[in-house]
């Protein structure tokens, strides 16, 4: 079975809505048990997915993880061996267009042609989604402006880096005004500059609303774009969450490097006392406090010092990170 009944598994609320809804009536996109085989490959095992109004969900994975084979069943690219996809209430299939007005895909290939420039490439896939006239210049004239091309506009593709060509797709995503943005690995094989000034235009294009489907094996970029995140390893979805959760469920503690002088052991003393804080351990100008929650603990620890004649010099949190927990549940480093 491809796909499911015509109307989904429930109403769709509004564009604006406070993101990180995880009710599935609440949901823009659901998926259900897609799985998808290349031969004796399963390259997606049952994913379930959804997505809210607003929210920034982030798949992270190493490469070959299935990100982008996900991301092409829920596009209605690729059709699932089984399961189904509904995007704002409706049906998702290959070769309809039931729910994919709301749907704008930057692809990881990209697909500009080099010959033509930056605004000819736009309107043509503007023209391809329907855009006409007046209202396809003025929404490639306002893409351009978002992703800050509108010097270049009339340049062709093939004298753009790797970084402006990115931000060409991007802007392609975004003619229709959808209200989920899908971006496949939009940084790969881009200058650390432009890398940053396309992370900044998506985290605005979140802000502003557009809800976003962001895929990386950069857990950093996923930690800075996204709200929430499913982890995929060998096409299973192993963990998902906020980074908070994912961290707090394997159990990691943040780590507290307080570099101070005076009486350390009396202060370490106290330390271990602070609700939260499981193991303090000194040398000679360092403390280091293991804790549940080091920015909670935090404020309790700065008070500790003056009365002891301790000062501090400097206090720090680390928390781990999503690279740890990749580790910690599949034994693995993201990027091996
Ligand atoms: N059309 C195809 N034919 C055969 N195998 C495929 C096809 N598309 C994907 N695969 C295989 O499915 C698995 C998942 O691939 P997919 O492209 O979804 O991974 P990914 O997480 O997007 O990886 P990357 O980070 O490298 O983009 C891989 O083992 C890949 O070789
Ligand atoms: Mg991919």
């Amino acid at each position: 079975m491809a796909a499911g009944g015509e109307t989904g598994p429930a109403p769709t609320g509004s564009r604006g809505e406070a993101p990180g809804a995880q009710d599935p009536s609440e949901a823009l996109v659901t998926c259900r048990g897609l799985r998808k085989s290349f031969g004796d490959l399963v390259a997606v095992h049952d994913l379930d997915l959804a997505i809210a109004p607003g929210e920034s969900y982030g798949l992270l994975g190493p490469n070959g993880a299935g990100k982008t084979t996900a991301i092409s069943m829920l596009c209605g690219l690729v059709r699932p061996d089984r399961g189904a996809v509904w995007i704002d209430g409706q049906s998702v299939g290959v070769g309809r267009a039931a729910g994919k007005q709301a749907l704008g895909l930057v692809p990881q290939q990209m697909a500009l042609y080099d010959d033509l420039s930056a605004r000819e490439n736009l309107a043509l896939l503007g023209r391809l989604q329907g855009l006409r006239g007046r209202e396809l210049r003025r929404r490639v004239d306002e893409v351009l402006e978002v992703v800050q091309l509108a010097d270049r506009a009339n340049d062709r593709v093939a004298t753009f880096s790797g970084g402006m060509q990115r931000r060409t797709s991007i802007a392609g995503g975004l003619l229709h005004r959808p209200r989920l943005l899908v971006l496949d690995e939009p940084t790969v094989g881009v200058d650390p500059q432009s890398r940053n000034a396309i992370l900044e235009q998506v985290i605005e294009l979140g802000r502003e609303g557009t809800a976003l489907l962001y895929t990386s094996h950069y857990m950093e970029e996923v930690e800075r774009v996204c709200d929430r995140m499913g982890i995929m390893d060998h096409g299973h979805k192993i963990a998902e969450g906020t980074r908070r959760e994912l961290v707090d469920s394997i159990g990691s503690l943040d780590r507290l490097l307080i570099e101070a002088t005076g009486d350390l052991d009396s202060f370490a003393d106290r330390l271990r006392d602070l609700a939260g804080v499981e193991q303090v351990d000194r040398d000679d100008a360092t403390v280091t406090a293991l804790a549940r929650n080091g920015r909670s603990v935090l404020p309790q620890v700065i008070p500790l010092a003056a009365p002891l004649d301790v000062e501090l010099l400097s206090v720090e949190v680390d928390e781990p990170d999503l690279e740890q927990v990749f580790l910690a549940l599949t034994g693995r480093a993201l990027r091996d």
